[in-house]
């Protein structure tokens, strides 16, 4: 796949090291031309299957905004969004009492397909071996609406050796958000994220949904 990086952080470079190795064409951008070799406009033209939007929350709409994705440029495109929004330092959401990023960076890309994923899980997750933990693959949540967009991200997250999770539409992303910045208080606190969550063969996992 032709896959456009609008980022090179941590998660940026090692999602882009990771899928370059499983033999997709990457080129990753940075706000800074002459150290990443390419701009923003450069990687939202490759990503012609697959954009991911790996810049901080703060910088994410004047990003799509300066790719052009206002004026539809990512229209039909497939729009990984992986930011965590946090305010800087804190554990506390930036988008508090509005909407999610993902409705934001939806809004600001009309017509793009927009995925949430990849929130769940430092950066460093993806820079050393497969990630398999305690036997089983990491799975990956997404939040989307498009069947065709979520199945290339599905694609993608598998030939990272990790495993796709259905999370439901991108309405389900604001949780997805909430769950990463709360999952990340906890790892901060030096607490083991894993070990909060029964097994899903294990009884007391059956979902209680609609019961009372
Ligand atoms: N790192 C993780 O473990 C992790 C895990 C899950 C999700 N995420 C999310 O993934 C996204 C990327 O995180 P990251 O840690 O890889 O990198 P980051 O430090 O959040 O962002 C790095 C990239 O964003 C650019 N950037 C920063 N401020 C900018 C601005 N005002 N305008 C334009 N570009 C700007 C940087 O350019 P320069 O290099 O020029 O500064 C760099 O290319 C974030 O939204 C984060 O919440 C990160």
């Amino acid at each position: 796949m032709r896959i456009g990086i609008l980022g090179s952080g941590g998660l940026g470079t090692a999602l882009a090291a990771r899928w370059t190795a499983a033999g997709h064409d990457v080129l990753t951008s940075g706000r800074d031309p002459r150290r990443t070799g390419h701009g923003f406009a450069d990687a939202a033209a490759h990503g012609t299957d697959a954009l991911l939007l790996a810049v901080p929350d703060h910088a994410a709409l004047a990003v799509l905004d300066a790719v052009g994705a206002g004026g539809g440029a990512l229209a039909g495109r497939t729009v990984i969004d992986c930011t965590v929004p946090l305010v800087p330092g804190t554990l506390t959401l930036s988008t508090a009492g509005g909407p999610p990023m993902a409705a934001r960076i939806a809004a600001a890309a009309p017509g793009a397909h927009v995925v949430k994923a990849f929130t769940f899980a430092p950066a460093a997750v993806w820079t050393g071996g497969p990630p398999v933990f305690d036997g089983d693959p990491l799975g990956v949540p997404l939040c989307g609406d498009d069947p065709g967009a979520l199945a290339t991200v599905g694609r993608l997250v598998a030939d990272l050796g990790a495993a796709p999770v259905p999370g439901g539409g991108l309405e389900r992303a604001a949780l997805a958000e909430a769950a990463s910045a709360f999952m990340i208080g906890l790892w901060a606190a030096g607490a083991d994220a894993r070990t909060v969550l029964p097994r899903a063969d294990a009884e007391a996992a059956r979902p209680t949904l609609g019961r009372r």
